[in-house]
């Protein structure tokens, strides 16, 4: 789907599908909108009337143009409440829309730029928010289909503006936008692949492209090597799988960079849970355990082309969780990277074992700031739900720019406490550490797990508890939902080149 801009007014587009947009209870739109009902004789507000069209968030009345008019169809989209309007909700009425494009196979779309006009909210981000509600409403993961195949039929779609003052904000926001959504449906599509296809080798391949496309540097480590190295958790959990683990390096180097990120994203492609295993039910949707990892290699992709600033050390620990003759069972101890000891109460508790030796890793290797990014623990998605994640640290200053990267783009994150007090919870009888409790503040023990390697390099751990959508959401078909992808972009591009 191509997106583009073009300054002119949207009476004149000519296309299949024209979106306009109204806020909830308006009988008499106004604006753009306004614009578009005069030309066509007032038929949108007659229509309003009819089919009682309340404006609701995302939800579209289509109206066919009597009179000649250069559009063949007019989707009248809802923003819902005037008073609860934002980036968010534009991205949710564009997502609404673009889905109905869809539905009545529109080739061409051209859309008023939502949220134009309103008070606080700049071009710039109207335009972002409205190109990557449309990008990533129009998703759908189809490679495996080999019937009833529905391919997005939107091939163009164009935002039209009337004030040229404001031309070169909004071409900026689409841009961003666009930028974005790429980053997300790749780790979308990377998500939604199954653990048959994305293996730990899989994504070293995906890296080694990354990698080539943008000049980085790549060093993969095979299960002999990371053992060699010290990392006694991560091959603990990669004790079990037959499909060969790799530990995955990717680092992005800018020459008058002044800092090194560490990007550690957790890469369990398949999570059986191990000896301690998975019910049928919890274990359905475990393809999506790589979900950090997604996010981390959808960010370096758009690395190599935005070029910030920074240096990036991408951390990836990728194998299977599984069982087998050469799994670890449950009371095992194991040594750390850093030397700490651990009990493997539950091999089901996996990822933060990965990511331990993977922040101690970024510890030696000079990181000035660590961000893990994880589908770390379920309990995480009982307490915030499917549509937002909890967010970690221990430098405010980063968990606050993390938190605004992901609203600009609408992975919304929710900071929870690393309550010291709860350490206590993972203390163990034989070794330094256990690496989780029966029933505790589960998302909390998990940070707390990772934390205790991190020393003192300011760090952000994301749990991410949106990264699978069970049913269709605003801004994702059921599937995989790309989380942080988009956050990972948005914080980069504060370190302009
Ligand atoms: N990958 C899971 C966490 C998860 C489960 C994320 C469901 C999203 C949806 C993780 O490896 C895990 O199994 N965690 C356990 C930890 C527990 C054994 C302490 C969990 O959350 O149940
Ligand atoms: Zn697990
Ligand atoms: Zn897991």
């Amino acid at each position: 789907m191509n997106v583009s801009v073009r300054q002119g007014s949207l009476v004149e587009a000519r296309c299949d599908a024209l979106i306009v947009n109204l806020f909830e209870g308006v009988k008499q739109p106004g604006g753009a909108t306004g614009a578009v009902d005069a030309a066509l004789g007032g038929a949108i507000s007659r229509q309003i009337e009819e089919e009682e069209f309340e404006g609701k968030l995302g939800k579209c009345m289509i109206v066919r143009p009597c009179v000649e008019f250069p559009a063949a169809k007019v989707i009248v989209v809802g923003l819902g409440k005037s008073e609860q309007f934002g980036a968010l909700e534009i991205m949710k009425a564009a997502a609404g829309a673009i889905r109905k494009c869809r539905k009545i196979k529109a080739a061409k779309v051209a859309s008023i730029l939502h949220g134009a006009g309103i008070a606080g909210l700049p071009a710039f981000d109207c335009a972002r928010a409205t190109a990557l509600g449309s990008i990533l409403g129009a998703y759908e993961f189809i490679r495996w289909k080999t019937e009833d195949v529905k391919p997005n039929p939107v091939e163009s779609f164009e935002i039209v503006e009337l004030s040229a003052n404001k031309m070169a904000d909004i071409r900026a926001g689409a841009g961003r936008g666009e930028l974005v959504g790429e980053a997300v449906l790749f780790a979308r599509d990377l998500v939604n692949e199954p653990s048959n296809v994305v293996t730990p080798a899989y994504l070293a391949d995906l890296a080694r492209s990354i990698a080539k496309e943008a000049g980085m540097k790549l060093k993969v480590m095979d299960r002999s090597q990371f053992e060699e190295a010290g990392m006694g958790l991560f091959a603990a959990v990669a004790r079990g799988a037959a499909v060969e683990p790799q530990f995955i390096e990717l680092a992005y180097k800018h020459p008058d960079a002044t800092k090194t990120i560490a990007l550690i994203g957790k890469a369990i492609t398949f999570d059986t849970g191990g000896y301690s295993l998975k019910t049928t039910d919890s274990m359905v949707r475990m393809k999506d355990d790589m979900a950090g990892a997604a996010a981390v290699l959808a960010a370096m992709k758009v690395v190599g082309k935005i070029k910030p600033k920074v240096n990036i050390l991408a951390l990836i620990p990728a194998t299977e969780n599984a069982i087998g003759a050469t799994a670890i069972h449950p009371g095992d101890v194991v040594t750390s990277l850093g030397g700490k000891t651990v009990e493997i109460n539950n091999t089901d508790a996996e990822g933060r074992l990965t990511l331990g030796d993977a922040v101690a890793y970024a510890n030696t290797a000079g990181a000035d700031e660590i961000i893990d990014i994880a589908t770390l623990t379920g309990a995480c998605v009982t307490a915030l739900g499917r549509e937002m994640s909890g967010i970690f640290g221990t430098d405010q200053e980063l968990v606050d720019k993390l938190v605004a990267a992901g609203g600009s783009c609408g992975e919304l994150m929710w900071q929870l406490p690393l309550f010291a007090d709860y350490k206590e919870h993972l203390k163990s009888e034989v070794a330094d550490l256990r690496n989780a409790e029966k029933g505790g503040p589960g998302a909390i023990l998990g940070a707390l797990f990772v934390h205790a390697f991190v020393g003192e390099t300011p760090w952000a751990h994301i749990d991410i508890s949106s990264a699978f959508a069970e049913k269709d959401l605003p801004l994702a078909k059921t599937g995989a939902v790309g989380t942080g992808a988009g956050t990972l972009v948005e914080y980069l591009l504060g370190y302009p080149s």
